[in-house]
């Protein structure tokens, strides 16, 4: 026992400091502000939460929770059904949570995740009262090795009142190594940051910490949760398709080698779709430059294409994380983890060039992309990394499927319910009809190139018939204002997007 704690804690001054996560939960009180560990399921404090919730059944209790991005673990979702969650930031994506959002019981800021750790350092948000983070060791020296993701985790650490670490014996002990933590320092007097390829390390192995502040360590044994997304399908798969038809013609043109650029995929099944789709592509030697690190970019490392990927968070399948946990050493040269103040720096996105790939709910004719509210008033996830890297990308592609809900909603439409990216930072935008390349166009050339390139075909018409009256009203983005969100009431109305007009066209 003796030997796996010091092990696990190689600081011999914080070995006394094992608490249970029920004594550290009782150090949280009533309107504290929380910073806690986890990054898109990977990583996350599991311990602790969960004490708080079950203290929460005893006492009122609603703290503040800042994160990396979602949790799992169902962390997010048993902290918003036991009703302790003041105020959430800066990404969720828990359907219990969301529809707490929703009906106004979690105020949520809807965050750039790279601008968390600047508000943070800069105290512009609550103080954080506790920092409670996982982990995998304890240094000699006192640095906190972070486990599967680093998130905000260095930042938290830095700025919080009090640390508790959850020293999780479930992850494994050889992501030591793997991870790069930078600290960028205050804004107005930093250097540029050394970074000027995928692989460069410029930072130490772990968290650099106040021992002092450091006032219980928990030890637990549980793994991350694994993630949901699904396997490519004939849409996501034709997405794919197009993006690598896109990549070619770039390479014909000579504004990309076949090497590409590196890489940012974003969350969720249709990105990780599309990644799988440059498995059986030509292009080799690739560079990945993104967030999360999700099943895809595994393989593609497995099968040769990928040569090295950097990202903030490992998030797996059931069955790849016993794959690739079991073997991390093959991966020690072709990986690091960043704090995503890194991973998602809009100075590092533009200098490296990237590639950057995210998806959409909606998309306009002119080229604006919806990524967060459903109806323009209800929350799905959040903005997430996607901002950071569509604003400064080499080249900022949009993905969606044509349609969702069994085609009741156009995922192309008149004008989007709400921004998160604008036209101007749009480049193209794939569907599983094809691609448009929106670059060097004016508003009233991109509109016919998106409709016919990719919308659904069933929703054609009717997209056609309002550019063409908007058209009739002139200026630089025509739009009939009156209509321009008709599709989105319709659709609350009578349960589809589509005119009744189309509705007989399309049966015919
Ligand atoms: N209106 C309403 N609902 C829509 C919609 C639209 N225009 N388009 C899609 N949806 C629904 C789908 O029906 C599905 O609903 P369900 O969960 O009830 O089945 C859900 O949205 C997810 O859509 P799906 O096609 O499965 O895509 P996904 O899993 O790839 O997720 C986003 C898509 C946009 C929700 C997700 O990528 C996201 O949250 N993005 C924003 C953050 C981001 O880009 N982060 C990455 C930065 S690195």
């Amino acid at each position: 026992m003796d030997k796996h704690i010091s092990e696990l804690i190689g600081h011999s001054r914080l070995r006394d400091r094992i608490v249970t996560a029920e004594t550290a939960a009782s150090w949280i009180k009533n309107g504290m502000t929380l910073g806690l560990s986890g990054f898109t399921r990977a990583g996350d404090a599991k311990a602790v939460p969960f004490a708080l919730i079950e203290k929460a059944k005893q006492q009122h209790l609603k703290v503040n929770v800042y994160t990396g991005a979602s949790l799992g673990s169902d962390v997010d979702k048993m902290m918003a059904e036991a009703g302790i969650v003041n105020k959430r930031l800066p990404f969720q994506a828990d359907s219990f949570m969301r529809k707490k959002i929703n009906e106004g019981e979690i105020l949520f800021i809807d965050q750039h995740l790279s601008h968390t750790a600047e508000l943070v350092r800069s105290d512009v948000l609550n103080p954080i009262d506790f920092a409670i983070v996982e982990a995998v060791s304890i240094t000699e020296d006192g640095m906190i090795i972070p486990s599967t993701s680093v998130g905000n985790s260095s930042i938290f650490v830095k700025k919080a009142r009090h640390i508790i670490v959850e020293l999780n014996t479930a992850q494994p002990k050889e992501l030591k190594g793997l991870h790069d933590i930078y600290e960028v320092g205050k804004q107005g007097e930093r250097e540029p940051i050394p970074l000027t390829k995928v692989d460069d390390r410029i930072g130490t192995i772990g968290i650099p910490v106040d021992e002092d502040k450091i006032i219980g360590i928990v030890l637990t044994n549980q793994f991350d949760s694994p993630s949901t997304i699904v396997p490519p399908d004939a849409e996501t798969s034709a997405i794919a398709n197009h993006l690598i038809h896109f990549l070619r013609k770039e390479v014909a043109a000579g504004r990309l080698s076949e090497h590409l650029a590196p890489l940012q995929a974003g969350i969720g099944s249709v990105a990780n779709a599309v990644l799988y789709g440059l498995l059986n592509s030509e292009f080799s030697n690739l560079e990945v430059y993104s967030e999360v690190l999700q099943d895809a970019v595994f393989d593609l490392i497995d099968a040769g294409k990928v040569r090295f990927a950097s990202g903030c968070s490992i998030t797996l399948s059931q069955n790849k994380m016993k794959e690739v946990y079991s073997n991390l050493d093959a991966y020690r040269d072709k990986l690091i983890l960043r704090p995503q103040e890194i991973s998602n720096h809009p100075e590092i996105v533009r200098r490296l060039g990237l590639i950057s790939i995210n998806t959409a709910l909606e998309a306009d004719i002119y080229g604006n992309i919806n990524s967060t509210h459903v109806r323009g008033t209800n929350m799905m996830n959040g903005i997430g990394g996607s901002g950071d890297f569509a604003r400064n990308a080499r080249l900022t592609i949009f993905v969606t499927k044509s349609v969702a809900k069994n085609g009741a909603i156009s995922s192309i439409v008149p004008f989007v319910s709400h921004v998160d990216h604008t036209e101007h930072d749009v480049d193209v935008i794939i569907t599983e009809y094809g691609y448009a390349d929106l670059r060097g166009l004016a508003p009233i050339e991109r509109a016919p190139l998106i409709i016919e390139n990719c919308a659904h075909p069933d929703y054609r018409p009717q997209l056609r018939e309002y550019f063409k009256e908007a058209l009739k009203r002139g200026g630089q983005t025509p739009h009939v204002l009156e209509k321009a969100f008709s599709w989105h009431v319709n659709y609350e109305k009578y349960g589809t997007m589509m005119e009744p007009k189309y509705q007989l066209q399309t049966q015919e």
